[in-house]
């Protein structure tokens, strides 16, 4: 019997994984930058948690969760997204009580939704991920694109496009919402199902239907930006003007609704433009979320945030074929010839670790021979051979693979002049 990943995860190999742990890192020095701090929640919720924060007309709550019974009987979630998950820890541990404030608050970690995997979509996929909770400044929507904007360029990626929307507050959503109904309602029997219901229970919705894109009803749809009243629109130009200030460039899409509920003023998506990229263009995606908190229980909390998955960040990384500087090789490797040799390899590999070298030896009885082709293959900056002529004389044969230059000296020197040598800039 032989048994098969289940459809829509991955496994994340040697070789592969130190792209992924290299973009955690500069997502975690980034955060540490900007004073973004870690939270880890739990990978599962209560079913109602998801279904109240993120909306239950969205695909989301009602196509793509899994969603199961425990032996309690209680429904729990494999958590689909992270911001509703950091709303109710913000809430349950009172962290709005904390002096400091926003809070500023990161993740890494994976997401599952029950969706049609293709390139850069899975059902298990990493989400990194930022909320900053307790501000209703302007400056901070534009921080939080920036943080967005600058990890993706870091890393190298060129063709990205930034599209920012305003979905306005409670006011200026009933009256878009209402022009909303009275332009579908007429023609809704040629809609789909979905928009169907959409109509009644979130009509916003229908500006996102994948099926119904092309329908000529949805290009003169009434355009929120037009509803927006002063108080929107004065929020939406300052967040505007923040980005000119940080130089971030971006384009006004008045059409970005995003497929969450909990979204109200800034909304905004960051795209690639790279050629070959795939159908799916969306790298990312945020917002402002004023009112969830409230909707989970806890005090008036302004908020806003952003997600992006590695899985499309590495999709672009291709595109654009940037190499990712990955480390490749190890420091050195220890050759052994005799028992006695074989014995105090151990000691000596221990002390090499010890002084932050990597460092690895034989451990399938190989011949000499054997064990420099094992060498080679493990890409190492030194071979050190030790054979019984050698532990009778204390002293190590250690050879340079990158100039081929070997010297002997006493074994207690060894791990001083490599740490000389490695740090002299051989470290590639
Ligand atoms: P979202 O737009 O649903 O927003 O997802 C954010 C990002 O997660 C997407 O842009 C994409 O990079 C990635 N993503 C989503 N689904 C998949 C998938 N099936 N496979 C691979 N990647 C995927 C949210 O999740 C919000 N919580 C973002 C947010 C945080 N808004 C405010 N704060």
């Amino acid at each position: 019997m032989s048994f098969q990943i289940p459809r829509g995860t991955q496994d994340i190999l040697p070789g592969e994984v130190e792209k992924w742990q290299l973009i955690e890192e500069k997502a975690k020095e980034l955060c540490r930058k900007y004073n973004y701090h870690e939270i880890r929640t739990p990978i599962f919720e209560h079913t109602d948690l998801f279904q109240r924060g993120v909306g239950d007309t969205t695909d989301i709550v009602q196509k793509e969760m899994y969603t199961f019974k425990d032996r309690g009987d209680r429904s729990l979630t494999l958590r689909p997204e992270g911001t509703a998950s950091v709303v109710r820890s913000f809430v349950q541990n009172k962290l709005f009580g904390d002096p400091q404030q926003p809070t500023k608050l990161y993740y890494i970690g994976p997401m599952f939704r029950y969706e049609r995997p293709q390139k850069g979509r899975t059902r298990q996929f990493v989400q990194f991920g930022i909320e900053a909770l307790g501000s209703n400044d302007p400056a901070i929507d534009a921080e939080v694109m920036a943080l967005a904007m600058e990890l993706y360029q870091e890393l190298g990626l060129k063709h990205l496009k930034l599209i920012v929307n305003s979905l306005g507050d409670t006011e200026s959503r009933i009256a878009h919402r209402e022009a909303l109904v009275s332009h579908f309602r007429p023609v809704i029997g040629e809609l789909c199902e979905d928009c169907q219901n959409r109509i009644d229970a979130n009509p916003l919705r229908i500006l996102d239907c994948k099926k119904d894109r092309s329908h000529p009803k949805m290009a003169s749809a009434p355009s929120i930006l037009e509803y927006l009243n002063d108080s929107s629109r004065g929020y939406f130009e300052q967040v505007k003007a923040y980005l000119d200030e940080l130089n971030v460039p971006y384009e006004v899409d008045a059409t970005l609704v995003r497929g969450l509920d909990y979204y109200n003023h800034t909304a905004f998506e960051i795209m690639s433009e790279a050629p070959g990229f795939g159908a799916i263009t969306t790298l990312s995606g945020g917002g402002r979320y004023n009112g969830l908190v409230e909707d989970i229980g806890g005090p008036e909390t302004p908020g806003i945030g952003f997600a992006m998955s590695l899985e499309r960040f590495l999709v672009a990384l291709e595109a654009e074929q940037i190499d990712l500087p990955i480390q490749k090789g190890i420091d050195c490797y220890l050759v052994t010839l005799g028992e006695g040799p074989k014995k105090r390899s151990m000691s000596i590999l221990n002390d090499l670790r010890r002084a932050g070298l990597t460092a690895d030896r034989d451990y399938l009885e190989r011949k000499m021979k054997a064990q420099f082709k094992a060498a080679d293959r493990l890409n190492t900056k030194y071979v050190l051979v030790l054979g019984e002529d050698e532990l009778a004389k204390d002293v190590i044969n250690v050879k340079d693979m990158n100039t081929g230059e070997q010297v002997e000296m006493p074994i207690n020197e060894a791990t001083e002049y490599l740490l000389k040598g490695i740090e002299g800039g051989t470290r590639s």
